[in-house]
Order: structure tokens, then C-alpha cells, then sequence
């Protein structure tokens, strides 16, 4: 297990750059395998949920070819096989394969994806959606089967704007015959980058990033060169992170319009921030933060994988704030440890109240997620004294060198293996 270390309490200051968005990451690269040809992706950031779908593509025989950034990916002489228990429970997105390998072999048998335990997590809407296209789908325990002599485009509504279904969808119906429409899809901007990439291979997709999506079928996807979106809930995390600690804190290479819920939430707040075209300064600490409530949603709404670490800035509000988690069930695991470095918080009917501000004093937590990890990491940057962080794998999961780009702004933080 791998633990961190952070000696809190220090003012941060200096530039942070954003790295490639895990989130649309995750989808481009099982997204690749559409192409006939091959596909370039850069700006993909090093994070072990890129490991672990590139052990994926590898086990389909695709060929990677991975330097610094960028990843070729050429899938001319892959082979469709059933992805392992293992391999689709490493990471929550294995599930994109689902579609991937549905929209180019018209089958896919892999097993219930894995991720971080903030809900239930069903796949229902994926699987309604490729049974809309004309696959069937047999499930024994915890492996799926999916396939169809022919896909066919169709009407799809989503009961639930899901990020997920509406990825997997696009990927399913690329090659199906006719025109699909998704309705009530979901908006976020790694679904229009997603888009974006398979547009650039050839397909027809319009409409994404609103809430209906029109996709006429191709036959053949060819060539491209695609560039990954800055990852706007780490850009999200380093502000709030400024917002607690920093003093001429910039967090750079970002779209400040895709936290545009957050930065409104911190002007109201009070904090010092001067936003540019793609980067956000924190100048100077507040000692005087409003309390504030936040209610998650979908894009372009508060998003639920920042809710965590927004609560560690609430508890230096003054007064009574209230965050109501509205997206997954299972998302306060971070709660107890906050109250553990001095937090004044509960939790009840997915609301968790805080009262601030509260000093925090540094102590041994654990990151149950990758988000709840990252809220702790904030925490213990605020602290005074040691926070030691045991499970930290979680945060190494979506945070591209954290602990480098937290030294460079002055923070004293370490990971050990023990
Ligand atoms: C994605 C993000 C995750 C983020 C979430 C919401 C990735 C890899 N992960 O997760 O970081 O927290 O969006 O912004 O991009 N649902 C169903 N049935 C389904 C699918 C979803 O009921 O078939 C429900 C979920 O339980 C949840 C809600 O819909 O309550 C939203 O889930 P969804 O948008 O699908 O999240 P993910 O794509 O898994």
C-alpha cells in the first residue's frame, strides 16, 4: 500500500498545470479501436486508469505505442476477445469497450466494470440503449454478453442524463445503419471531446454537449490526430486547493467556463480570484469566506466529483453550509476523517452540514475514493502538523503527478510505498 505525507499549514503559491481530463481519457482510448486506420491521442495524462486500459488494448492484440503525452494506437490486426474479470474490474470505464467493441465487431463479452464504490454504479441505461440498436444481451453472474447480427440506429431516451450510457451509445451506434438519436443525453464536456475525436475519424455526429445527439451511421472510420481537453475537476481541485492555501496561485492550461459552478460558488464565497482565458488565479487567502450550499447535478451544474473537496474549503466559512449530493448515493466516505482533523460536520438524507470555520490539525485518514482522496489531500494541505493518507493507489488513479506539481508550488508532501 502506498501512504502520503503532507506537512500542512504552508502557504502555496506559484503555476499548476492541468493535465489531459481523465474522464474523457478514458473514453478516447477504448474509442480508438473504432478507427480502420489508426488514431493519435495527446495530451493523455499518466495516470494508472491509462495504464489500465492500455493492459486492455494490449490484450486485444491493438498495437500501442506510447511517448511522454501521446498515444498511437493502431488496432489493424487486434482481436476480439473476452476481456478478463480482471481486466474489466480494474477501472469503472472498461465499460466503453462494451460499446467500442459492439459498434466495430457487433459482440463484446467482458464482465461488470469496477471503479470507485460511490453508489451502486448500474449499467442499465448502457445495456437498454444497445438492446435499442438490436443487440442482445446475456448475463451469467457478473459477465456480459453482447451482440447483434446488425445494428440498426434508433430513438434512445435516457431516463438519467448519464455520462456513461451516452459515450457507450455514440460508440455503439458510429457504424450502425441509420440514424440514432439519443434524447435527454447527458452534456459534459468530455462527451462533446469524445465526439470531436470520432468526428475526426469520419462519423456524423451533431449535437453533443446538448441534450440530444444525432449520429448517421458510416461504414469506415479512417486516420486521426485528437488532443484530450484540460481536465476541469483537477483544475477544480488545484482551486480549491488555492482558495484554502494559496497567494498568487494560478492553475494553468485550463477552460475556466467548464467550472463555471465552482467559480461562481467561490466569488460568492468571497475569495480573491482573477479568471483569464484559461487560467484562474487565486491572489490573495480570505480569512472572512461566506458560508455557502451546494446541490450536485449534471453538467453544466455543481459536479458531484468536486462536491468532496469543496466541503474541506466550507469548513473555513463562517457559518452554517449545506452540500447535497444529489448524483450517487455513497459519496460522504470522507466525512468521518474530515471530523477526525477537526471538522465540524454531518451527514443526513445525502446532505452533509458543516459549521466553520474550524481549524484542522493533521492526523492518519484514509482515501476511500479517488475524490474523497482528494478532499483529504486539500484537508491535510490546510492543516497544521503531519496528515498521513493510507490509500492513496485511489488518488494516483486521476491525478496526474500530484505530489510534483504540489511541491512546485511550495508544499511539503511525499509518497512511500509500505
Ligand atoms: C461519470 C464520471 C464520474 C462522475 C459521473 C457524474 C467517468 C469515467 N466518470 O461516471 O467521475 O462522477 O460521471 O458526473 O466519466 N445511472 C443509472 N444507470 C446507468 C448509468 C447511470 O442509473 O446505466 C445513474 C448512476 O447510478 C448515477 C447517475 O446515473 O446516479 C449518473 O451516472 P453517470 O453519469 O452514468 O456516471 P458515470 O458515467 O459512471
Amino acid at each position: 500500500m502506498k501512504i502520503m505525507e503532507i506537512e500542512g499549514g504552508r502557504p502555496l503559491s506559484g503555476i499548476i498545470r492541468v493535465s489531459g481530463a481523465k474522464n474523457a481519457t478514458v473514453a478516447l482510448i477504448p474509442a480508438a479501436i473504432l478507427t480502420d486506420d489508426e488514431a493519435t491521442i495527446c495530451n493523455i495524462p499518466e495516470i494508472t486508469d491509462t495504464d489500465a486500459l492500455c493492459d486492455i488494448l494490449k490484450f486485444l492484440k491493438v498495437k500501442v505505442n506510447r511517448a511522454s503525452e501521446s498515444m498511437i494506437i493502431d488496432p489493424k490486426f487486434m482481436e476480439n476477445a473476452e476481456i478478463t474479470e480482471e481486466f474489466s474490474k480494474k477501472l469503472r470505464a472498461s465499460y466503453y469497450f462494451m460499446g467500442a467493441l459492439l459498434g466495430k465487431y457487433k459482440k463484446c463479452v467482458m464482465y461488470f466494470p469496477g471503479g470507485c464504490s460511490i453508489g451502486a454504479r448500474p449499467i442499465d441505461l448502457h445495456l437498454k440503449g444497445f438492446e435499442a440498436l438490436g443487440a442482445h444481451i446475456t448475463v451469467e453472474k457478473n459477465k456480459y454478453t453482447v451482440e447483434a447480427e446488425e445494428l440498426k440506429g434508433a430513438n434512445i431516451y435516457l431516463d438519467i442524463a448519464s455520462v456513461g450510457a451516452t459515450i457507450n451509445i455514440m460508440l455503439a451506434a458510429v457504424k450502425a445503419k441509420g440514424r440514432t438519436v439519443i434524447d435527454n443525453a447527458a452534456k459534459e464536456p468530455e462527451i462533446v471531446n469524445v465526439a470531436t475525436f470520432l468526428n475526426n475519424m469520419g462519423a456524423k455526429i451533431v449535437g453533443a454537449g446538448t441534450s440530444t445527439i444525432k449520429i448517421e451511421g458510416v461504414d469506415y472510420l479512417g486516420k486521426c490526430f485528437h488532443e484530450v481537453i484540460p481536465d476541469r475537476i483537477e483544475a477544480g481541485t488545484y482551486i480549491i486547493i488555492g482558495a484554502l492555501c494559496g497567494e498568487k496561485f494560478k492553475v494553468d492550461n485550463m477552460i475556466p467556463e467548464h467550472v463555471d459552478s465552482l467559480l461562481s460558488k467561490l466569488e460568492e464565497m468571497g475569495v480573491d480570484l482573477e479568471i483569464g482565458s484559461d487560467y484562474v488565479t487565486i491572489n490573495k487567502q480570505s480569512d472572512n469566506l461566506k458560508a455557502t450550499n451546494i446541490k450536485t447535478a449534471v453538467y453544466p451544474g455543481f459536479p458531484t466529483d468536486l462536491q468532496q473537496p469543496f466541503s474541506i474549503l466550507l469548513t473555513q466559512a463562517n457559518g452554517k453550509s449545506k452540500v447535497n449530493e444529489t448524483i450517487w448515493e455513497n459519496r460522504f466516505m470522507h466525512v468521518p476523517y474530515m471530523s477526525n482533523l477537526g471538522a465540524d460536520v454531518t451527514v443526513k438524507n445525502q446532505t452533509a452540514t458543516i459549521f466553520g470555520p474550524t481549524p484542522l490539525k493533521g492526523t492518519t485518514v484514509t482515501a476511500t475514493d479517488l475524490r474523497a482522496g482528494a478532499a483529504l489531500v486539500a484537508a491535510g494541505l490546510k492543516a497544521t502538523g503531519k496528515t498521513t493518507i493510507t490509500n492513496v493507489e485511489h488518488i494516483l488513479r486521476g491525478y496526474e503527478q500530484i505530489i510534483e506539481k504540489l511541491e512546485g508550488v511550495g508544499a511539503k508532501i511525499s509518497i512511500k510505498e509500505i
